[in-house]
């Protein structure tokens, strides 16, 4: 937040939806509360505040360490190491420990393929898939410690090349499969992986989308890439590199449905994923085994209340940190039934979640606004077609949820008896912040408090906390599943998270707080737009329009979108002597999609003939918002070309 004043209190709902005296009791989080003889949510909150006492005594339920931690917390900012001294892998705890147990038989992943094809896949079963694929790697000479990029779809084969790698201490970098052949050459040169996995092609809206052909076109410049394993989802035919390229079905034939789980320290690298910043290049942000087994498993169990018999769809997609953390690792450790879903919300028609959830009895749905936005827009019919009265339990994640949203989630899908988790969290902070239990009563758009042993605030930008204002929303303390730092960027760490106040945690959003210390989070505070609840930096996208030849110069702004939250805004700056034209806006549209992926192709590209600069040349994306919006643009007067703000309105 630039600005001195803090940012009009826009919303303010006053309804209060409070869970039922029979649901509470149930819950998991009351049968913990009552064990430590706790009588209510602020008790609770307050009790949690002896932090080490809390995470130590909560990991108790949800690991199983092969030697146990010496200290919970060693705090040497910005570095936090959890469960120091554990000997630990969270395979362990997510297959291992079930699959020679009493969850052998039950099922992992229910898999619906676009299709209408299915799998089911038992933790017996799951195990001996990890373990031949996990053997194969090691054939290949990966170990400990080496790099894996995985570009797969959503498919039972992702969890399984993530549970592989983990096994024998490989670092596993997920890319999105939505991403571009270039996003994922970056993320694959930036990790240095030694080994892609990926696939033929998968189905999506009906059509296959070509991942091995782009998975080529990355490793056209990727030098550390010694082998690619593919995995035959739709039997296309694909381009064959003799030397680089397995077959996943020939490489596991012959291995051992054992594999020895690689004894790690707690506080060693599980996986990298790339997130969006402010400035071009996404940061390769770092999770370890152990901390990040029990803040996410914690909070699973609590906040998703998650029971033995529940049939669970965390309806995101693997390739983000909410598909890492609350389709893999948490409900496997939890030994939880999850859905797997293959394609597009609304293919081939717009009832086929509600068609899924029938199907499978789901019990909880945990989803984002934007797709709750989305089939509001289609209108309830769709709905009514479906009997969803299994599901008990809903959530939300990824953008602020509006009211109206809320309130149609609440009464279409969960037939106003299912309270709404709104969980406020971050790739970074890689399990759930601020966020409800299912104990605590909700104000439909505030995600409610933080996470018990979480504490969260709001600073103004002088570091005093702030109430009844927007202002920073700031992380006081580490909590387990925090990152441990950024690869190869420890300054740019330093730099995006500590420096603006001492050993506390920006997170880069802005939020308010209200007098009962609920938290209502109102958007980004930094130059990062959230576009259906994905994080894309905007210099990104405007270095991805600069890398186009008739391209001089970018600015890229979000503006307040009905469905996506918001829509991505490029005003462009043509060289000398190149006219502008419809074709070339759709040519731009289409080179920015090439460069990063569908997701970041601007919604609007506007040319103009400047863009508005400060002396230091950083581009005034504050300025060029307030201006599109219709708001005060204030003193431009300490702009380095200050009719740059006048051209605006001459855009073509
Ligand atoms: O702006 C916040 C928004 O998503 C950002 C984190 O994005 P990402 O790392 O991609 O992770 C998304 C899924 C965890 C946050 O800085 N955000 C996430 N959850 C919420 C939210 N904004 C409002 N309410 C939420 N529940």
């Amino acid at each position: 937040m630039a600005e001195k004043e803090h940012i009009a209190v826009l919303l303010d709902e006053k309804r209060v939806f409070k869970p039922s005296k029979e649901f509470v009791e149930k819950t998991n989080v009351k049968k913990w509360m009552d064990k430590h003889g706790i009588k209510t949510y602020d008790e609770l909150l307050k009790k949690a505040e002896d932090y080490e006492w809390f995470w130590g005594e909560v990991s108790k339920e949800v690991v199983n360490w092969i030697e146990p931690p010496r200290k919970i917390l060693e705090w040497n900012p910005p570095y936090a190491n959890w469960f120091v001294g554990a000997k630990y892998n969270i395979v362990h705890d997510a297959l291992d420990r079930h699959a020679k147990g009493d969850k052998k038989d039950k099922i992992a992943y229910i898999f619906e393929g676009e299709p209408g094809d299915t799998r089911k896949i038992t933790y017996g079963e799951l195990y001996k898939e990890v373990n031949k694929l996990a053997n194969a790697l090691k054939k290949l000479g990966i170990k400990k410690g080496d790099r894996v990029s995985i570009y797969l779809p959503m498919i039972p084969e992702l969890p399984i090349a993530m549970l592989a790698c983990a096994k024998i201490g490989a670092i596993h970098s997920v890319v999105f499969s939505g991403f571009s052949a270039l996003a994922l050459r970056e993320r694959i040169n930036d990790c240095e992986a030694k080994a892609v996995i990926t696939c033929d092609s998968f189905y999506r809206r009906g059509k296959k989308v070509p991942l091995k052909k782009q998975t080529d076109e990355a490793l056209e410049d990727a030098p550390s890439v010694e082998h690619v394993i593919v995995y035959r989802r739709t039997g296309d035919e694909i381009p064959w590199d003799e030397k680089r390229d397995l077959w996943w079905h020939e490489i596991i034939k012959d291995m051992s449905d054992e594999c020895e789980t690689e004894t790690m320290d707690a506080n060693d690298p599980l996986f990298f994923l790339y997130t969006s910043g402010t400035t071009g290049k996404p940061k390769g942000v770092i999770h370890c085994h152990g901390g990040y087994a029990v803040g996410t498993a914690v909070t699973l169990k609590w906040v998703f209340d998650i029971k033995d018999d529940d049939i669970y769809w965390c309806a995101a997609d693997i390739g983000w940190i909410t598909g890492h953390s609350y389709i893999v690792y948490a409900p496997l450790i939890l030994g939880a039934t999850s859905i797997i879903y293959e394609g597009a919300p609304n293919y081939p028609n717009p009832d086929r979640w509600w068609e899924i959830i029938e199907k499978y009895k789901v019990t909880i749905l945990y989803t984002s606004p934007t797709s709750i936005r989305l089939f509001m827009r289609y209108g309830e019919e769709w709905v009514k077609k479906h009997d969803l009265n299994s599901i008990r339990l809903l959530g939300s994640v990824g953008e602020p949820i509006n009211p109206e949203a809320w309130i149609w989630y609440y009464t279409h899908i969960g037939g106003k008896k299912c309270q709404i988790m709104d969980t406020w969290w971050q790739t970074e902070t890689g399990q759930f912040c601020i966020t409800p239990l299912p104990i605590t009563p909700l104000k439909p758009g505030s995600a409610t408090k933080p996470f018990p042993g979480v504490s969260a605030d709001v600073y103004d930008n002088e570091g005093k906390s702030i109430k009844n204002a927007g202002g920073n929303l700031v992380l006081t303390h580490p909590w387990p599943a925090m990152l441990k730092g950024l690869y190869k960027a420890d300054e740019r760490y330093r730099q995006t998270y500590w420096s603006r106040f001492k050993n506390t945690y920006l997170a880069g959003d802005v939020a308010r707080k209200d007098d009962d210390g609920y938290f209502w989070i109102q958007g980004r505070a930094d130059d990062v737009l959230n576009v259906s609840g994905h994080r894309i930096g905007n210099s990104e996208v405007e270095s991805a329009l600069v890398s186009h030849e008739k391209v001089a110069e970018a600015a890229v702004i979000g503006k307040p979108h009905e469905l996506k939250g918001e829509s991505i805004v490029a005003f462009v700056v043509l060289k000398k002597d190149v006219e502008p034209s419809d074709e070339l806006k759709k040519e731009l549209r289409e080179h920015v999609a090439k460069q990063m992926g569908k997701i970041a192709r601007p919604d609007e590209i506007w040319f103009v003939a400047d863009v508005p600069k400060t002396r230091s040349g950083k581009i005034m994306r504050r300025l060029i918002r307030a201006k599109v919006l219709g708001q005060g643009t204030g003193d431009t007067s300490t702009l380095a070309n200050p009719d740059a703000i006048k051209e605006l309105e001459k855009a073509k």
